[in-house]
């Protein structure tokens, strides 16, 4: 391929992110901006939300809560190519990290779930994943007392929905973010925060063309794009992307671009899960998005540009779950 053609594409792919939300605001010019600290727009409902995050009675076996596929304590994710769910059910695509999951244009692979409420009574009625029901999950929350009057002081009444069970979630998933990456104080002016290497891969990063698709302060989170642009990636997973969505033809491997912060924690790489380290991940990157193969010089800079990517992880006391009562509906972990 002539340099001319990887140019255009390069032009071709900027132009496809800015129709979809261009960056606002960039420092400098820069194509990546700092993560804002976290919003505390109401601090009762994301404790609240915090609770039910943790809470494995949302699941069907009482055994499975949202922190087991994003476990916070790192980096948001199973680390697993593919996350199991009840009965040791093997999911069918990577879990993508919830930290700073709020900057996303829209949730999943493919974007089904418009917005982070919208995602969260996904998982607890997927029968992979919690394999609870709405209905089941509303029921055992209405059953617990301790629960019962943090949503009255919350919501104002004394029942229970599931609307504000994925609002209260949502709004835990909202502080979230991680600030104060070293990447973060580089570009806020501290040029002492990154070494050589770490720069000379940043350079690499926005002249080879990767803030074409991952850019503005998640790097990644606010497109869909083609996974295999140059050449086809091969994968073993039947999961065609953002088509399953729009059902046309051009959106087939369309994937949305994942975020790159913290993506030194979020291993294996991928919707399939199938590059093990951030070195197959670039390689993979270079040759199929941009056509370009990187010698090992370089691809040890971008992975050590991409290493200062990692922010402060979220902090909190464990949230204590309140006691189920005698009529709290009882786990069923075996069997289907
Ligand atoms: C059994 C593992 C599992 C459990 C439990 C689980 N998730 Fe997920 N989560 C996943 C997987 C896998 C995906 C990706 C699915 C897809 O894109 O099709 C995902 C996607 C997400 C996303 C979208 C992130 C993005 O970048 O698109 C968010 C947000 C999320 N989950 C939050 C939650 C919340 C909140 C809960 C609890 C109510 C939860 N998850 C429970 C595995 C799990
Ligand atoms: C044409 C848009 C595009 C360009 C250019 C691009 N990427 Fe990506 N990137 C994607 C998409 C889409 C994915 C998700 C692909 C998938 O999972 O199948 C991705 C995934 C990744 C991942 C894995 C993240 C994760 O959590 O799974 C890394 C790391 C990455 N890109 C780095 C780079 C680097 C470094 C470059 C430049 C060499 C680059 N990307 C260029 C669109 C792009």
């Amino acid at each position: 391929m002539s340099n001319h053609r990887i140019l255009t594409l390069t032009f071709a792919v900027a132009a496809a992110v800015t129709a979809t939300g261009p960056a606002q605001g960039a420092i400098g010019n820069e194509p990546i901006q700092p993560v804002a600290a976290a919003k505390t727009g109401n601090p009762a409902l994301a404790e609240l939300g915090k609770k039910l995050y943790f809470d494995t009675r949302l699941s069907k076996s009482g055994f499975i809560s949202c922190n087991s596929c994003h476990n916070l304590s790192m980096g948001g994710t199973d680390n697993l190519k593919t996350s199991i769910g009840h009965n040791w059910n093997k999911g069918p695509i990577n879990a993508p990290t919830v930290l700073n999951s709020s900057m996303n244009v829209a949730q999943f692979w493919d974007g089904r779930a418009k917005d982070l409420k919208a995602q969260a009574g996904g998982p607890i009625a997927n029968p992979g994943e919690m394999a609870s029901t709405h209905e089941l999950a509303v029921d055992v929350l209405q059953s617990i007392p301790g629960y019962v009057s943090e949503f009255k002081t919350v919501f104002g009444s004394d029942k229970v929905t599931i609307d504000e069970v994925t609002k209260a979630i949502a709004a835990f998933e909202e502080t979230l973010v991680t600030p104060n990456s070293r990447f973060d104080k580089w570009l806020r002016g501290d040029k002492k925060a990154l070494n050589a290497s770490e720069t000379a891969g940043y350079r690499l990063f926005k002249d080879s063309g990767c803030v074409a698709c991952h850019n503005g302060p998640a790097v990644g989170g606010n497109s869909f794009q083609k996974m295999g642009v140059v050449a086809p990636y091969k994968s073993s997973s039947p999961a065609e992307g953002r088509v399953a969505v729009t059902g046309k033809d051009a959106d087939r491997f369309n994937f949305k671009v994942p975020t790159l912060r913290n993506v030194e924690l979020t291993y294996p790489y991928f919707h399939d899960g199938e590059a093990a380290t951030l070195r197959d991940a670039v390689d993979t990157m270079g040759r199929l998005q941009l056509g370009k193969k990187f010698t090992d010089g370089e691809n040890a800079q971008i992975v050590a540009f991409l290493k200062t990517l990692t922010g402060d992880q979220p902090s909190f006391k464990l949230p204590l779950l309140p006691p189920s009562s005698d009529t709290t509906p009882h786990p069923q972990p075996f069997g289907k």
